[in-house]
């Protein structure tokens, strides 16, 4: 397969650092005008040192400001976005409290990044790519938009099989229009320097019995996440719509 997107104007939310950061860094070697957005600046400017990317710090969490971030970038390219990938998300750091001691600040944190600005994204950004009458929208869902977390958080899981909805609703939407909505479910990671050393303090039992739930016995990295970003951003996937593709080296 040879993919280039040399020109494509490409938009990704939760670029500084994890999946984000793969998916802005292969749009841009393979040619893309990528525009990133995050909460955490000094991380976002780290990700796009050396390269060409966009950066913008946007708290996602605020509906228009999500909005506003799609015009800004709509603005400065001269036209309609042509891939939207809406990864930023997680748990926020929360740690999983039983259901009776769940907190509403928690809940509503959690929904807000993952899956209502989501919402707000793919609302300012139809527009343009209805008129273009072409566009990809790709989310960064998670096993967790699937069946039960592993991390237990009711918000998390929640806010990913919303937003799994959400990107089946949206594909039988704008499919008429041109435009594809798909997602990516990764696995559990390794991702980010914090997950990173939250992995490597487990013991190592534990860290067995998580990679005997995977077929290919691996975490993975955040570049196999990108690569299925790629492949549905793609020509490739052209056929593909209202999809969610795993990418965890197959959850048993
Ligand atoms: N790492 C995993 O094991 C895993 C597994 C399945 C799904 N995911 C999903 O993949 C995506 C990326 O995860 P990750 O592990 O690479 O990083 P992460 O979950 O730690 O963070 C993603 C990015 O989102 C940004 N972000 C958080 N709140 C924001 C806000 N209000 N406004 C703007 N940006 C904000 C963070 O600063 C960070 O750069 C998330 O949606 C996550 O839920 C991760």
């Amino acid at each position: 397969m040879n993919i280039r997107f040399d020109g494509k104007v490409v938009a990704v939310t939760g670029g500084a650092m994890g999946f984000g950061r793969a998916i802005c860094r292969r749009f841009a070697a393979l040619g893309a005008r990528v525009f990133a957005c995050d909460l955490d600046a000094t991380q976002l400017a780290e990700a796009a040192a050396g390269t060409s990317i966009a950066t913008a710090r946007v708290d996602l969490a605020d509906r228009a400001a999500a909005a506003a971030w799609i015009g800004d970038v709509e603005r400065a390219a001269g036209g309609p976005i042509d891939v939207l990938v809406h990864n930023a998300g997680g748990t926020l750091g929360r740690a999983w409290a039983r259901i009776e001691e769940a907190k509403d600040p928690d809940w509503d944190a959690i929904l807000a990044v993952n899956l209502t600005a989501a919402f707000a994204l793919c609302r300012a950004a139809a527009g343009g790519m209805r008129k273009a009458g072409r566009g990809r929208i790709v989310t960064i869902s998670s096993g967790a938009g699937l069946q039960a977390s592993r991390t237990g958080i009711q918000a998390y899981t929640a806010a990913k099989h919303g937003l799994v909805g959400l990107t089946r609703q949206l594909a039988a939407e704008l499919g008429p229009h041109g435009i594809t909505v798909n997602s990516v479910a990764p696995g559990l990671q390794a991702s980010t320097p914090a997950k990173a050393r939250v992995w490597a303090a487990r013991a190592e039992a534990e860290k067995q019995a998580v990679l005997n739930t995977i077929a290919l016995r691996r975490l993975g990295e955040p570049d196999d996440i990108a690569d299925g970003v790629i492949f549905l951003a793609s020509a490739h996937a052209r056929l593909i719509t209202g999809h969610v593709l795993p990418v965890n080296g197959g959850r048993l």
